[in-house]
């Protein structure tokens, strides 16, 4: 009795300074929107370099992306190659001769954030030093050099723990005495929707890797499953929303948008759909030659508004008959942004009905398409659409 009793005390400190110690830390207040910026791994993979940076950080503020509220430039997995004998990371001297300080520096000077990548194993995915074992040496180094973002990931962990693994790095990173947003890249093995906010994360993964696809499912390398097409990563998303919110958010993986390899309205989308899920925006293409029809996409304010609404709430699926669905999410002014998606291969009518988006059929409301950025007018109960095969319709419902 007596030891039951003492063990309730020590638990309830113990709780009660982990969150004391969450709400104080230098990290607190990070992502309170989802973050948004360009990393090099979509398009580039290994192909990092101190002047693919710097291009891809000015193109960001001349496209007018920084302008649309993009911040972060990440340089992905490939940077480094080894540890001195000191066990400091080394970058690549010969892709980053002046060091990645002075990378950092640079876009820092366009008035933009800067990330890097890790792994929390012995090696990186490409096989790269990983970070185990140097957690707080890399967090110091990594603060020095003015970084604002990390990536952790996950291969090459042998027997680790994830959520100890990656409260390990918050400790380190918070101890460097920078606020740094952590994104988990753990690839929703170990349901780091449950733990990740608990440890200080900021963003995780919810799947494997995306693909340029828009359902098709890719098998890795070594023959095990899969990198998925957009449908494929939305699927599974399906359930995870209540995790979501300011500080800490479902990441469903980066954007494709640009790549290639889908069409224009594949592209917008992938685009509403991650916009819906409050999802991080990470372009993956490259900024520095984009279509227009490529920027027009990645810039809609109105969409990204959707993504970043301050209220933080995640849009759900709210209605599913074969290849049609609706995804709603609720803005912090009480309407509705819906995602009418038609997954099939022929046009399709959709119709949303009011009560599907938490709203009585009587109330009359006006809508607005997103993509056409033009007003619908006022509806009661009901609004019917075509919508193009592979398509989306993006309204705004406001009672
Ligand atoms: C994993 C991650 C990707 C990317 C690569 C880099 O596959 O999930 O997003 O970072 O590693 O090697």
């Amino acid at each position: 009795m007596r030891q039951g009793f003492c063990t309730a005390i020590v638990v309830v400190t113990f709780l009660s300074t982990a969150a004391f110690a969450q709400k104080d830390s230098v990290s607190a207040g990070l992502a309170l929107t989802p973050p948004m910026g360009f990393n090099t791994w979509n398009k580039f993979g290994c192909n990092v370099s101190d002047e693919l940076v710097r291009s891809m950080a000015d193109a960001m503020v001349k496209s007018g992306m920084k302008d649309a509220g993009y911040e972060y430039i990440v340089i992905d997995d490939c940077w480094q190659v080894s540890r001195d004998e000191k066990g400091n990371i080394v970058a690549d001297a010969k892709r980053f001769p002046a060091g990645i300080k002075a990378v950092a520096d640079y876009v820092h000077s366009l008035g933009l954030k800067f990330g890097i990548y890790s792994d929390a194993g012995l090696k990186t995915c490409e096989g790269r030093p990983g970070g185990l074992g140097h957690e707080f040496q890399d967090g110091l180094r990594y603060a020095a050099w003015g970084v604002d973002y990390l990536k952790y990931d996950w291969c090459n962990t042998t027997t680790q723990e994830a959520q100890a693994s990656y409260a390990l790095i918050r400790e380190a990173l918070d101890a460097s005495g920078r606020p740094i947003v952590l994104s988990i890249c753990e690839w929703g093995k170990a349901k780091p929707w449950l733990w990740g906010r608990k440890v200080g994360g900021n963003l995780w993964r919810t799947t494997e890797d995306i693909t340029d696809k828009w359902n098709d499912k890719v098998k890795w390398p070594d023959g095990s499953c899969c990198a998925f097409g957009v449908l494929g990563i939305l699927d599974q998303q399906v359930g995870l929303e209540s995790y979501a919110g300011p500080g800490h958010w479902n990441d469903p993986d980066m954007l494709e948008v640009g790549n290639g390899g889908m069409s224009a309205t594949e592209y917008r989308s992938h685009f509403s759909l991650w916009a819906i899920l409050a999802a991080p925006l990470m372009a993956g293409n490259d900024l520095r030659d984009m279509t227009s029809e490529t920027r027009d996409i990645l810039t809609n304010r109105e969409v990204i508004g959707v993504d970043q609404d301050a209220m933080g709430r995640e849009g759900e699926r709210v209605w599913k008959a074969g290849d049609l669905e609706i995804w709603a999410k609720q803005q912090r002014d009480g309407s509705r942004a819906v995602v009418l998606l038609n997954r099939a291969n022929t046009e399709q009518q959709i119709v949303l009905k009011w009560e599907q988006i938490g709203y009585p059929s009587h109330i009359p409301a006006t809508l607005r398409d997103l993509w056409a950025h033009r007003e619908l007018g006022k509806f009661v109960g009901e609004f019917a659409t075509p919508v193009a095969p592979h398509g989306v319709v993006m309204v705004t419902v406001r009672p």
